[in-house]
């Protein structure tokens, strides 16, 4: 009988990307793929580090698993934290049995083998190789209709609260070609959205031309974009954009093509220009207005959303205030807002993390419940409006009801009898939700 690998992914859509992509390279080095950790010969667990509870967490489940099954699985650790920590990780967990790094997704098997010919712990935080491509088979993929395409890896921002460019290392972008082709042979398999992914998909800059030639615009991304809008593929969604990198081609080329989607997600951090320096963010809060404008002023009614970390070192009331103030300029969609967590490496981990913690709970949750009357008003604005939506599921508040995401990335909920899963279809909004909304099928 094979042995069988069950892989928990925590954290990101990079990360959930990097669990397809080893569950590919081990079937086809004959595992098999288990649907539970207690079914598992061996067990992997796809870490986050982008604050201290994600990384705690990881610890508390490495802990569990060891109790859940009499199999004694072989346990791995993949991801930032796996990068990160490397060797200290034995120390905090000693019966874990395999580290892999970032870039390690395509040795999974040959790092099984190893232990299986002796070797106590195996550790493999090493680049990727040369003949290593981005290659996931349809069966991996979290959904039939929806598939993740990274495009770039890793981040050169620096930004000095963020662990991701020690974890994820520098920005390597994947060529057009093989990008456009992955998308083209996603569209043959019935996919109906991608998702092209990365920390910062605007900072897009492959090493040559190849793919691009065809395709005009202002910076390697916007060319992309659009040789990725003329493969067809039903809806193209992108996410995350950087500030500095925003480019209002970006705006352009989605008004040129329907099939790009109405939807960008631009973290702005702070609305303070003091605490964005201090996080060495490259842009002012003036930068940032000048693309949410552009974004705000598209003739197609553009969905925004970004996230927030309140309580950086040294931010006071009066930087808060203009946080608050920002959010109240923006109009966002939805918010990530976030409490300063300070990541040990990083440059903001020398200043003193000088917030209370009850100080960051008060901003946070005065921040959100702002965010909630905003977010309301623009939710009740939907009424009466249809909007495309892609059925992926049935919904989980109600049988009757089936589930999707609209072209600007809301939840919808609709009813249906007749709707097949994976189709596009139009949803007339009739109610507006904290957080999705809802409506009726259009004939
Ligand atoms: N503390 C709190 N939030 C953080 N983020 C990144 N690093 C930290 C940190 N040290 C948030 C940022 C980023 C999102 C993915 O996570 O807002 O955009
Ligand atoms: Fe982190 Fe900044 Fe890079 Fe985003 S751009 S991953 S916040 S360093």
């Amino acid at each position: 009988m094979k042995s069988t690998v069950y892989i928990e992914t925590m954290g990101c859509q990079m990360n959930v990307a990097d669990s397809e992509r080893a569950a590919t390279n081990l079937r086809r080095a004959g595992y098999d793929l288990a649907t539970s950790a207690e079914a598992a010969d061996v067990v992997l667990v796809n870490t986050c580090s982008i604050r201290e509870r994600a990384e705690q967490k990881v610890y508390k489940r490495i802990r569990q698993l060891r109790g859940l099954s009499s199999r004694k699985p072989l346990i791995g650790v993949m991801g930032c934290v796996a990068q990160l920590e490397g060797e200290a990780i034995l120390a905090k967990a000693p019966d874990v049995d395999m580290i892999i790094g970032t870039r390690a997704t395509d040795r999974i098997s040959t790092l099984i083998e190893r232990l299986r010919d002796g070797e106590r712990a195996v550790i493999d935080l090493d680049e990727r190789g040369p003949g290593e491509s981005w290659d996931v088979s349809p069966v991996e993929r979290h959904s039939p209709f929806v598939a993740f395409v990274p495009i770039i890896e890793g981040c050169n921002k620096f930004c000095s609260f963020c662990i991701v460019p020690y974890s994820r290392g520098r920005e390597r972008s994947r060529t057009a070609t093989e990008i456009v082709n992955e998308v083209k042979r996603l569209r043959e398999l019935g996919f109906r959205e991608v998702h092209l992914i990365g920390q910062n998909v605007n900072s897009y800059r492959p090493r040559s031309e190849e793919g691009l030639e065809k395709s005009t615009g202002a910076t390697p991304f916007c060319r992309l974009l659009r040789a990725v809008a003329a493969t067809g593929m039903a809806r193209i969604k992108f996410t995350t954009s950087f500030p500095r990198d925003f480019h209002p081609d970006i705006v352009a080329a989605i008004e040129e093509w329907p099939n790009l989607c109405d939807w960008v997600h631009l973290p702005v951090q702070s609305g303070s220009n003091r605490i964005l320096k201090g996080m060495r963010r490259g842009h002012l809060v003036a930068d940032y207005f000048r693309s949410v404008d552009a974004i705000k002023n598209s003739k197609r009614r553009m969905s925004l959303t970004s996230d927030i970390i309140v309580g950086f070192p040294g931010e006071t009331d009066a930087d808060f205030r203009e946080t608050m103030n920002l959010v109240e300029r923006c109009q966002y969609d939805g918010l990530f807002i976030f409490k300063y967590s300070s990541r040990p490496g990083t440059p903001a981990s020398r200043f003193m993390d000088d917030v209370p913690e009850s100080l960051k709970k008060t901003r946070f949750l005065e921040l959100e419940a702002r965010q909630f009357e905003l977010q309301n008003t623009i939710y009740r604005s939907y009424i009466g409006r249809a909007v495309s939506v892609l059925v992926e599921g049935q919904s989980a508040r109600s049988e009757k009801d089936l589930t999707g995401h609209s072209t600007c990335h809301k939840v919808v909920n609709f009813q249906s009898d007749s709707t097949q899963l994976g189709e596009i279809l139009n949803v007339r909004i009739t109610e507006a939700k904290s957080y999705s909304l809802y409506g009726q099928q259009v004939n």
